[in-house]
């Protein structure tokens, strides 16, 4: 079976319009992935039938807005294979995710325990990383890349030692696409420094196969519902329990106390301790749209799409003069990063975007591993479930003209 893309682009609205008079040709996904009507339909049943403020049930819509909310996190839980749904907390996004852990990170670490990352974070879980040691004089330790793009798994195991107390890393490279081998790479880590926590930056891991927190052995999962097909504003931290449950709390106030006097208080049971104040009640109810409806999505079929995509993006590429690909490690999702020689990067996004085609130029929120490339940015095509491979060969047309008009 393969996925039937044209049915699938149907059921996202926004792929019907134009932009600049031409037909959008979205290639922007790594960036955020457009929503299909289901979870537009969610975020509008929500407002139009139930709006209400949950865990405060005095009424009706309170209860059904309650129940409806806590459903989407039992959804959540069920899709990345939590071990229970108090494992699930809500949060704005993988940024916000991550500063919950490295925040509670940085109270714990002292001066001479190492966190572990990779040459090739984003910066939200590079600078978080970086600030907690800094607060804690802690040192931080990089683990290089090879020039292909795929971490340097050899470097990453004589990194791991028993000074390391945290080791974050990303899923898959939001800049280059590598996907890494974070079920291996977590074994080292168990191994080499049994007492390190491992977080996971799943930003870009979720929308691109199964996800499964127990058998990656992961202490932290961290996703932003907006990479999923799901709203912007809503996002993930999953932690295993043990680790959850008495994890610094961040935000104080409503929702998340058990008792409080004047002077002092006792904060809630999980989830609740650490989801203060009135959460993003539509958005938990989007993300969860987004997964129920991404779930009847064949995931073998999700992959062989992107990677026709991605391969015949690479094959173009390959005879098309002056294109260097950025970033060809031998996993990778389809994240087509590349410069073309003569042509900055910001140009080719402008001259593009006149042509209707969408794509992110710039360093990714990567000014590390830029450096480390020895280029200021790159332009990126990052393809999804509905792009099609006339829309790979427009790319490479618009390419052509905009060649022809930097000349
Ligand atoms: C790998 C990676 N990590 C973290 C983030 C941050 O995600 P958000 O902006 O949704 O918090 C992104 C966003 O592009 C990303 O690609």
């Amino acid at each position: 079976m393969s996925l039937d893309v044209q049915a699938l682009r149907a059921e996202f609205p926004i792929l019907s319009r134009e932009v600049h008079g031409k037909p959008l040709v979205y290639l922007d996904n790594a960036a955020t992935t457009q929503k299909p009507q289901a979870v537009i339909d969610a975020l509008v049943d929500f407002y139009s039938t139930c709006n209400s403020n949950v865990h405060r049930g005095a009424h009706y819509l309170s209860d059904e807005a309650t129940r409806r909310y806590e459903h989407a996190r039992t959804v959540i839980a069920e899709f990345i294979h939590a071990n229970a749904r108090e494992e699930v907390i809500w949060t704005s996004g993988t940024t916000e995710s991550i500063n919950i852990v490295a925040k509670g990170m940085a109270e714990r670490l002292q001066a001479g325990d190492e966190v572990v990352v990779t040459e090739m974070e984003h910066h939200a879980n590079l600078v978080t990383w970086q600030q907690a040691c800094k607060h804690a004089g802690a040192v931080l330790r990089v683990v290089p890349i090879l020039d292909n793009g795929a971490l340097d798994e050899a470097a990453f195991a004589s990194t791991v030692n028993s000074a390391t107390k945290f080791v974050a890393m990303p899923h898959v490279s939001n800049a280059l696409g590598t996907v890494n081998a974070v079920q291996a790479l977590i074994q080292v880590v168990r191994k080499q420094a049994p007492n390190a926590l491992v977080l996971i930056d799943g930003a870009q891991g979720i929308a691109h196969g199964n996800v499964d927190v127990q058998a990656l052995d992961c202490d932290f999962y961290a996703f932003s519902g907006h990479k999923l097909f799901g709203p912007t504003g809503v996002g993930v931290l999953w932690g295993r329990r043990s680790v959850l449950e008495d994890w610094p709390v961040w935000l104080t106030g409503g929702e998340m106390i058990a008792t409080v006097s004047y002077q002092d208080a006792t904060w809630g049971a999980l989830p609740n301790r650490l989801e203060a104040g009135t959460p993003n009640i539509a958005g938990a109810i989007g993300i969860a749209a987004a997964v129920t409806w991404f779930q009847q999505l064949n995931v073998a079929d999700v992959q062989a799409h992107e990677q026709a995509l991605l391969q015949a993006a690479v094959e173009r590429g390959a005879t098309f003069e002056g294109l260097k690909l950025i970033g060809n490690a031998p996993n990778k999702i389809g994240v087509y990063s590349f410069n073309l020689t003569g042509a900055h990067p910001a140009d080719l996004g402008f001259l593009l975007d006149r042509q209707g085609i969408a794509i992110r130029t710039g360093d990714h929120c990567a000014q590390p591993l830029m450096d480390r490339l020895g280029v200021p940015g790159t332009a990126r095509a990052s393809f999804s479930i509905y792009n099609t491979l006339d829309e790979v060969e427009l790319l490479f047309r618009g390419l052509e003209k905009a060649r022809d008009m930097l000349a």
